[in-house]
Parts: C-alpha cells; structure tokens; sequence
C-alpha cells in the first residue's frame, strides 16, 4: 500500500453552473450515482490508494458535504433501532477518516483552491481530486499515478484523448511519450482548437509536488478570469519534469448533464441490486426509440 502520499485535496468551492438549478443552494459533488454523492466515489478512489488525510475546499451552499462526512446520531439511532444494521455499516463506512474543511471566499479559480490548502499540506506530495470527473468502479488510474510519482519524484497529472472540437473545455498538454508516460514540455488552459497543441486533455487526477504553492501564489488571473491550475504548471514544467498519465478505462464528466446521465446508467447496470431491472427497462425502452 502507498506509503508516499497520504494527502488528498478536493476543491469543491466551484459554482457548477452546467448543472443549475440543481446546484444553486446544493453542492454539485452531493449528487448522487446511483445511491453516493459524486464526492465519495472520489474519496473511495483514494482510501483504496492508502490516502487517510482530506482536505476539502468548500464555499457558499457547500455545508451538505461537511454534514455527509460527519456522524448523523439520529439517523444511527433509528437504524440500529429498526435492525438496519448493512445500512448502519454503510453509513458509518468512512467514520475513521480524517476530513478537514478549508473555505475559499470566492470562487477565484482551481489554481485558487489548491493553494488555499498550503497551509495544512505544507511540504508533501497531495493528490487533487475533482469529484465531478468519475472513473468507471474499480479503476486503477490513481494507483498507477502513484507509482508513477514513486519512481519519477515529479508531478503526475491524467491525462485523456478528448474529441478536438471539445478542447477549449480542457487543459490541454503539449508532451512526448516515453515509457508508457507522457513528458509533458507545455500546457494550455481551454485553447482554441487551432491553438491546441494536441487533443490530450488534463482530467481531474493530479499528483502535485508542494513547489506548486509559490507559483499559484504568484499566478495571475487567465482563462474565464480565473486563477488556473494549469497556468501555475506551465510555469513549474520550465522547472522540473511533469508527466502525463493517459488514463485506461472510462471517465465521466459527472458535472455535465448528459456525462452525469452515462455515469448513471453505466452505474446502475454495474449495481448488483438494479442492474437486472434497469436492464429490463432500458430494452423495453430502447425498443420505442427512434
Ligand atoms: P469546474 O471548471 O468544473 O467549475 O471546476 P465548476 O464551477 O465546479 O462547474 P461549472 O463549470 O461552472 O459547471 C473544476 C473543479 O474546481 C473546483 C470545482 O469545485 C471543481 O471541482 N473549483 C473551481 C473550486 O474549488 N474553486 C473555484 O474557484 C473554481
């Protein structure tokens, strides 16, 4: 089990505007796949990895995800009560984990949110997760990653062949394949597509190295006015290797409506309990398709 990173962060402090009105006063990583908010799947992915310590970036309408990591005595009560005892276990799945909460007053940017946590990673390697990009159950990319970064001591960031009129929605590198990773030699935040150096396109699986911090701070507003992630690693590519990990399986852009929809059917013809009725549906559905 990896015993390098133990640090995850998870910027939940964005605006999710694809996905209003559903995430005007409730958080975009509190809808649910199936039966678990989008921000689990994530957490899950990383307790899986050996990770015990979260850092979550929170803002305004966000308490729903404290009070969903948080124990729920009433709740507990009643179900113990009422002999639920595989709902009880699977409430209380996550009790032994230590989550921290770090507000950003304004959404300024991804860039912005990671650095609000320098504080409480101070000089470790961390992971950053983006709850809204799910990856398909049992996936292997963020271990992959990690031994990546044991043998490389670099950044590591997942990367994606992405359609190329879908490029300006991406953080898209510039790099060369050597051994199975990508050296990354630049990247650019959501370029046009006669702009974009490839169609590889940055996901959200980053593994970041803390030298990143005095660059955010430094990092000036760009795309959309936001202080960017991707333009604070241009800059450390100038000074030290960055890999880029093309991830194996399917991704899903949970934050988009109709990449919700495919995570949610695939989820629930993967889930034991639904998938022989769902199935059932969707043939007798697909049938009055056009
Ligand atoms: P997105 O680009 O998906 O933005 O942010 P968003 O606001 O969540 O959603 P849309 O695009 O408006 O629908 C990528 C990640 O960075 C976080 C988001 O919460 C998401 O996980 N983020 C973004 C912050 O934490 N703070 C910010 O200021 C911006």
């Amino acid at each position: 089990m990896n015993k390098t990173i133990n640090k995850a962060i998870f910027p939940a402090a964005g605006l999710g505007t694809r996905f209003l009105p559903a995430t005007k006063a409730s958080p975009k990583e509190m809808l649910p796949i199936v039966d678990k908010p989008l921000i689990q799947y994530g957490v899950e992915e990383c307790i899986s990895c050996g990770i015990d310590e979260f850092i979550i970036i929170t803002g305004k309408n966000k308490r729903a995800i404290e009070d969903h990591f948080d124990s729920a005595f009433e709740l507990e009560e009643n179900l113990r009560n009422a002999g639920k005892h595989k709902l009880l276990d699977e409430i209380n799945k996550l009790e032994h984990i230590k989550f921290a909460y770090i507000r950003q007053r304004a959404a300024l940017g991804l860039g912005h949110a990671i650095l609000c946590a320098k504080p409480f990673v101070r000089d470790e390697p961390f992971i950053v997760i983006l709850s809204d990009d799910v990856l398909e159950p049992g996936s292997t990319v963020l271990r992959d990653m990690i031994k990546i970064y044991e043998e490389k001591q670099s950044p590591v960031i997942a990367v994606e062949e992405v359609p190329k009129d879908e490029v300006q929605r991406y953080g898209i590198i510039d790099g060369v394949m050597k051994g199975g990773v990508y050296e990354i030699n630049n990247l650019v935040e959501k370029p046009k597509p006669v702009d974009a150096p490839s169609n590889l396109g940055i996901i959200g699986r980053y593994i970041l190295t803390p030298d990143i911090f005095d660059i955010l701070e430094k990092q000036k507003p760009g795309a959309g006015g936001e202080i960017q992630l991707t333009d604070a690693l241009r800059t450390l590519v100038k000074k030290r290797p960055i890999y880029g990990y093309a991830i194996n399986g399917r991704r899903y852009d949970a934050g988009d409506k109709l990449g919700y929809l495919k995570a949610t059917v695939d989820f629930a013809l993967k889930n034991k309990e639904l998938a022989a009725g769902f199935k059932k549906f969707l043939i007798e559905k697909i049938k009055t398709l056009k």
